[in-house]
């Protein structure tokens, strides 16, 4: 079957992805409307499928919307709401025509009087079941400015189900990413982010399954959003079971105006249909990321050490080398050194915005340790915050009106800092300037891209009213920086961070390599966070770092061996002090690293499994890899079978530790007994390879 099928005389579109289909056609009023989104149809199915007659209730309204505008007789959550000159509001939808080019679908309409065209964008990979989506908006008229008070990338809709179920994840600072799953009230439900980022309260995307789903069985409809400013998904469940969300960048409230001639383009909402529960739901979006999002997807991330931990803002040429020195005899492959290396920085008070190396710290510059980093066979890289300022700098003091600021309104500090308006060319312009010589100056090879606070006072005065565009220009203007600093650097690795995990999502993830998930190192807290984290992005994006015992955020006491289990399961690095690491931790430690280098394609590039709560597998051509952390030891105090996924039945596999020989069958069955030793926090790695 093509990806796309037209069916002119019905004005109906399929497209399919290699298990899915997505039907939507147009109404007699030339409306866009959704028909079906499941598993696989043919034409003369997806024609079949019946579709609400429209009632004519005076009270219901429309319902089956693909696009739903303000409008007559619509009152769900509009994906779209624009004011014309004269007051007028909503879209009366004219048709104009389709375009289509192997997988990529757009469907072109105006507005009946009003100079506003609109089209609806979709585009299907013949390696994916994710349907990718957006929006473009154009004025066409010559002198008034529309006024656009939302303007969604899509909206998504699952089929009458009774006990639809919510997936998604909400958290805070350090405590990111916790999964929840609930039953979808019968309502409006709204995640957002009114923060400027993403946040760490909640993720742009969403889950849903008609409460019969598991880890391995089940269907489950799901959308995430490409866009690392505010944000807003509205769920909407009507008492026919019906489920549908809009979504898109920018919260309620904020509106801005689109000038004549203007054309503006959403950010993708891109959707997942799958039969195979969460744990499919989750492979199917690492391949995606894998696939079509990430920029080096191909490579196996190094492992890192990163100073934060260590030495907090105290950085200095001399202490770097010295972490340097141990971190690199370890077998640590990258050297990062975080905050406190330019400008008057001595803790967060002051420096942000300053970006040249403090002189007393570093007499030499930076380029003496960067050279002692690669003399010792590591890459190079470097923390850096370049949206922010501190109101104690040089930056601030010549330039107090490039932060987000009011009339007649306090310039509200968080964590001492400001927010340059990034919105502004001339503030683009200087940061790409000073970190493009920086980069280019010593070669860095990662740059930890920092954002640690939201937006306040979220105004830029001379544009007045229509200054609220900065909220979408300030992304799209760190985008542009981001990606012309790749372009100039073809070596040049970026980690995604926002005060921990406030700056993950499809849209940064475009244009990063990994993220540093949360500043919570805690190998216990670790476990829920990355298991959230892991239900949408994969291993090869996430940074986990094995941090010193008692862990400084939470004062936990966690074994080695736990908290490098915990940590492998993603993109290892080391955050401790490792010049207070014992000798006997430090030989353990180069033991888990070189055991992690055989792992890691397999971790970073296999499969995931979960298993349970507290454990997990990769899977990788004829390579499985298992952890199993456990917390507290229970009577019988014997370590319980963990039954394994995805392999195959009929194939053996043999433990490359202890060369013992199990069948697929039987480990998917009864299970395996991991090697856990006795006690609290207790964990275990395994390694299989088919024979
Ligand atoms: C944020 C990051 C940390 C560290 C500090 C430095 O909190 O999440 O990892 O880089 O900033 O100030």
């Amino acid at each position: 079957m093509k990806p796309l099928v037209h069916d002119p005389d019905n004005r109906l579109w399929l497209l399919s992805t290699p298990s899915s289909g997505y039907v939507l056609r147009l109404a007699p009023d030339d409306s866009p409307r959704h028909v079906a989104w499941g598993p696989r149809l043919t034409l003369e199915q997806a024609l079949s499928v019946s579709v609400p007659s429209g009632g004519d209730s005076s009270f219901d309204g429309v319902i089956d919307e693909e696009y739903p505008a303000e409008g007559p007789a619509r009152f769900g959550p509009p994906s779209l709401q624009v004011r014309f000159d004269g007051g007028a509001r909503g879209v009366q939808w004219h048709y104009l025509g389709q375009e289509s080019d192997g997988g990529r679908l757009s469907l072109r309409f105006r507005d009946d009087h009003y100079p506003l065209e609109i089209t609806l964008h979709y585009r299907v990979h013949d390696d994916s079941d994710v349907i990718e989506r957006w929006a473009t908006l154009h004025n066409t008229g010559a002198d008034h400015p529309i006024e656009v008070l939302r303007c969604d990338a899509a909206a998504w809709t699952a089929p009458p189900r009774d006990g639809y179920r919510l997936s998604h994840v909400t958290g805070g600072w350090s405590a990111e990413s916790q999964l929840e799953r609930v039953p979808l009230a019968r309502a409006e439900t709204v995640l957002t982010s009114r923060r400027g980022h993403t946040s760490h309260q909640a993720n742009p995307w969403v889950m849903l399954d008609a409460g019969d789903a598991t880890e391995e069985h089940g269907e489950v409809w799901g959308a995430a959003l490409a866009w690392s400013g505010s944000w807003r998904i509205a769920v909407h469940h009507d008492p026919d079971g019906r489920a549908s969300w809009t979504g898109g960048a920018g919260h309620e409230g904020i509106s801005w105006t689109l000038r004549p001639g203007q054309r503006h383009h959403t950010p993708v909402f891109a959707g997942l249909y799958t039969d195979g529960g969460f744990g499919a739901a989750s492979r199917q979006w690492h391949a995606y990321q894998a696939g079509h999002v990430l920029p080096q997807a191909g490579e196996l991330r190094p492992v890192t050490y990163n100073s934060w931990e260590a030495t907090g803002f105290d950085v200095d040429e001399d202490n770097q080398r010295r972490l340097a020195a141990v971190a690199a005899d370890l077998g640590v492959e990258l050297f990062v050194m975080d905050d406190g290396w330019f400008g008057g920085r001595r803790d967060a008070s002051a420096g942000l915005g300053d970006w040249t190396p403090n002189a007393a710290r570093f007499p030499r510059g930076l380029g003496p340790l960067a050279a002692e980093v690669r003399r010792l066979g590591m890459r190079f890289g470097l923390w850096v915050e370049p949206e922010m300022v501190n109101p104690d700098s040089d930056l601030y003091r010549a330039h107090p009106d490039w932060v987000l600021h009011m009339p007649h309104r306090t310039r509200t500090t968080m964590r001492h800092q400001l927010v340059l308006n990034f919105a502004r060319d001339d503030v683009a312009d200087w940061a790409y300037k000073w970190l493009d010589e920086l980069v280019g100056q010593h070669d860095i090879e990662m740059l930890k891209w920092d954002m640690n606070r939201a937006f306040t006072e979220p105004g830029w005065p001379q544009r007045g009213a229509d200054g609220e565009r900065l909220w979408i220009d300030h992304i799209t203007n760190v985008y542009a920086i981001i990606d012309r600093l790749r372009a100039s650097h073809a070596g040049l690795r970026i980690e995604t961070c926002a005060g921990g995990g406030g700056r993950v999502d499809l849209g940064i993830l475009a244009r990063t390599d990994q993220a540093w998930i949360s500043d919570n190192t805690d190998a216990v807290d670790r476990i829920a966070i990355q298991r959230g984290y892991g239900q949408l992005y994969p291993a090869r994006t996430m940074a986990a770092w094995v941090t010193d015992s008692p862990n400084p955020h939470t004062g936990r006491e966690v074994p080695l061996a736990f908290r490098f289990h915990v940590a492998m399961s993603g993109v290892l690095g080391l955050g401790g002090d490792l010049l207070r690491w014992s000798e006997p931790d430090l030989s353990a430690s180069r033991a888990m690293i070189a055991t992690y280098k055989d792992i890691r394609p397999v971790v970073q590039h296999g499969e995931l499994y979960r298993l349970g709560d507290d454990a997990v597998q990769y899977q990788r051509g004829d390579r499985v890899v298992v952890l199993v952390w456990r917390l507290t030891s229970r009577p019988p105090h014997q370590p319980v079978a963990v039954r394994l996924a995805g392999l195959e039945p009929g194939a053996r596999y043999r433990d490359e530790d202890t060369g013992r020989v199990h069948h697929g069958h039987t480990l998917r069955t009864h299970g395996l007994v991991p090697p856990l030793p006795p006690g609290d926090y207790s964990s275990a790695l395994v390694r299989l390879r088919r024979v």
